[in-house]
């Protein structure tokens, strides 16, 4: 089994009988969703609010009720997946591009479980990945520059050859720190306050539990699963 399947596959064991569920986005925790699936099929009774529509495509497919946040407004646990963990359970996500989703439905819940195999765990955010930030098309220019005096390097993302439109509409620029981010609290209430972003990468204080599977093995910080 690899890496992304063993933490995605364990992270169902923080999902109780008759619960809301967030289901993430990205290629660790398709394998959650796919779990679940199985575990609906044998009797587990839960509903799932997805953060993209290829989560949603994926949780329809394996037989997961959905709903939204308008109709349930609080969630159980979210699962989900991180492009890098710092030591504090802080997160950069949304190189898969749902970030404003991913973002809308943690902050909506009681718990947010997030799954990853070793080499996401880093020091200092920035280091190992960009920081993706979508904002909106009408004058990106001008964003980007503001972007880049809060000392980031933004590239807008393409996709064969045009640009990346997100699941809302919008671009997303991945912005490079070169020694990573100095004051991630900081960034992210200065990208925030940034007239034409939408939202940023940078999960603060969101995390409850994560689930790493690294050389084979697994381990658990943050609150135990069960
Ligand atoms: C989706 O927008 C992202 O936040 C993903 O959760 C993140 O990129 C991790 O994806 P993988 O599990 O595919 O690495």
């Amino acid at each position: 089994m690899n890496l992304k399947q063993m933490a995605g596959e364990k992270a169902c064991e923080a999902v109780r009988n008759g619960t809301v569920v967030g289901l993430g986005t990205g290629s660790t925790v398709h394998f959650t969703i796919v779990k679940l699936g199985q575990m609906v099929r044998e009797g587990l009774d839960i509903i799932g609010i997805p953060t993209s529509i290829r989560s949603e495509l994926l949780a329809k497919e394996v037989g997961i009720k959905l709903t939204t946040l308008d109709e349930h407004p609080e969630v159980d646990v979210t699962i989900d997946g991180a492009d890098e963990v710092d030591p504090n359970l802080d997160l950069i996500k949304g190189l898969g591009g749902a970030l404003v989703r991913e973002k809308m439905v943690a902050s909506a819940s009681l718990r947010e479980v997030i799954v990853v195999d070793g080499s996401k765990m880093v020091q200092k955010l920035g280091t190992r990945s960009p920081l993706p930030v979508e904002i909106i098309q009408f004058c990106s220019g001008r964003t980007l520059k503001v972007i880049e005096s809060l000392g980031g390097r933004p590239v807008i993302r393409m996709t064969e050859g045009e640009a990346y439109i997100t699941d809302n509409g919008n671009f997303i620029c991945d912005v490079h720190f070169p020694d990573g981010i100095e004051d991630p609290k900081g960034m992210e209430i200065a990208l925030n306050n940034t007239p034409g972003i939408v939202d940023n990468g940078l999960f603060l204080g969101i995390t409850t539990s994560v689930v790493i599977a690294r050389d084979g093995e697994l381990e658990i910080q943050g609150q135990p699963l069960g």
